[in-house]
């Protein structure tokens, strides 16, 4: 099995551009459904996640053209199926868009059950009562979950919890319903905007993206269109975080610093030195930094894709800090494994309890998810010795050549090959 090796103690100097944002182009791809003509969509990042995309849309009967590896043009006119099967569906979360968008575009789809990062129980029902606010039947049978509809129409739904994916999975389905959809209680994330631009774009009406009141006035056609997906906020904030815990000096480049104000606020409690410019951050730090409290929170709340990582960085800082999840049920997996370097965490319920300790020590480790993995790289990057990270495909569903760049950056990674392991298979069938 394909390891990451860190080797901890370099300093972190120098730039790193920020690649598209993962999950903007997770529901941004699907959304290509709805229209009749070619769309040619630039930074996309070049990631397993959006690779596994591709061959649903492919088996579906899309046209996807490569014309550098992170601009793709995608011709969907031809599409001969509304099924998602199983063995696909379940190697990632953000098939469950393939409902919305198929939805939109023909009334019918068939999506088995999404699979996806494991931290807790992730149940779809907010998506489904949206979809039945549509109009649309949806039934589970065998896990594979049955929408249809003669004709969808507008209605008005409100959210029981804020739920991204179920925000956009609505706003696939609605921008085709007959007149005018009004979401409530939405989520407000960039992505959330990006996917409305994205949707305005192709001639759809969408307004009040951004904020928990979403209208949208459903349109009869939809046509292709030229876009780009904005920067990853998550990649940039791992950066961002990964600079402040092994010290150094990093511009984190190709960002919209609006959109990590949460992350640099608690970088700037930490004591580390975060400094904005128009479409780039620059994070330094020098010395052992200091606690602070961290909840995640739906946007504009600290987000909880950096969880993982922000708590490796105040493993190491000075001081006792509480990390309070208030999003995912169980997302303290990777605690166990920054346990093993030396960490002293207390997990009870839904906060860690994290007293900081001069150092951490290279381990073995493994990454149980994309971000605890990435949390497991800060670590390693801060701690005294080697790291060897298992589970790296993990990681790689959602950063694009993070060993490529954090070498770049004076980071000692190396990725230890294994060419028989099942996912280096998978990763080559793919596109
Ligand atoms: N929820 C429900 N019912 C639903 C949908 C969600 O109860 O029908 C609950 C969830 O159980 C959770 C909360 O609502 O407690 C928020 O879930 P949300 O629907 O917002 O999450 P998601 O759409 O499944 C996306 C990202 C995750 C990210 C969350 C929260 C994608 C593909 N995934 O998941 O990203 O953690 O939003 O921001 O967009 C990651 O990138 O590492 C990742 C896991």
């Amino acid at each position: 099995m394909d390891k990451f090796v860190v080797v901890g103690g370099k300093r972190l100097y120098g730039s790193v551009d920020i690649s598209g944002a993962k999950n903007a182009a997770l529901a941004i791809i699907p959304a290509t459904l709805l229209a009749a003509g070619k769309c040619r969509i630039d930074n996309i990042p070049d990631i397993r996640d959006v690779r596994l995309m591709f061959n649903i849309l492919r088996n579906l009967g899309a046209e996807i053209k490569m014309l550098n590896p992170n601009s793709f043009e995608i011709d969907t006119s031809a599409i001969r199926s509304q099924v998602v099967p199983d063995a696909m569906a379940k190697k990632m979360r953000a098939s469950y868009y393939f409902i919305g968008a198929l939805l939109g575009r023909s009334g019918n789809a068939e999506v088995a059950m999404p699979g996806g990062c494991n931290f807790g129980v992730r149940p779809i029902d907010q998506h489904i009562k949206g979809f039945e606010a549509l109009g649309a039947h949806v039934r589970t049978e065998n896990a594979v979950i049955k929408a249809s509809s003669a004709e969808l129409l507008g209605g008005s739904i409100y959210f029981d919890v804020v739920s991204v994916g179920a925000t956009m999975n609505v706003m696939l389905a609605a921008v085709r319903a007959k007149g005018l959809t009004i979401i409530e209680n939405a989520a407000k994330e960039p992505h959330i905007v990006d996917l409305a631009n994205f949707l305005n774009l192709m001639g759809a009406d969408v307004r009040g993206a951004g904020t928990d009141t979403i209208k949208i006035r459903g349109v009869e056609t939809m046509h292709g269109c030229d876009y780009s997906i904005i920067p990853d906020q998550i990649e940039a904030g791992t950066y961002m975080v990964a600079a402040a815990a092994a010290g150094g000096d990093v511009a984190i480049r190709n960002v919209i610093p609006k959109h990590l104000e949460s992350i640099s606020a608690k970088l700037v409690e930490c004591g580390a030195t975060v400094e904005e410019f128009a479409d780039s951050v620059r994070v330094a730090a020098d010395g052992r930094l200091t606690k602070c409290n961290v909840k995640t929170m739906p946007h504009p709340g600290f987000p909880t894709d950096m969880q993982p990582q922000f708590a490796a960085l105040l493993a190491i800082c000075e001081g006792t800090s509480i990390v309070s999840e208030s999003i995912w049920d169980n997302r303290f997996r990777y605690v166990e494994q920054l346990l093993r370097m030396g960490a002293s965490i207390q997990v009870e319920g839904k906060a860690a309890i994290i007293e900081g300790v001069p150092y951490l020590k290279g381990a073995p480790v493994r990454a149980d998810d994309l971000r605890a993995g990435a949390a497991m790289i800060i670590a390693g990057l801060a701690a005294r010795g080697a790291t060897e990270i298992e589970d790296i495909h993990l990681i790689e569903r959602g950063y694009e050549n993070i060993l490529g760049k954090l070498t770049a950056l004076g980071a000692d990674i190396r990725r230890v090959e294994m060419p028989d392991e099942e996912s280096a298979k998978e990763d080559k069938k793919a596109i």
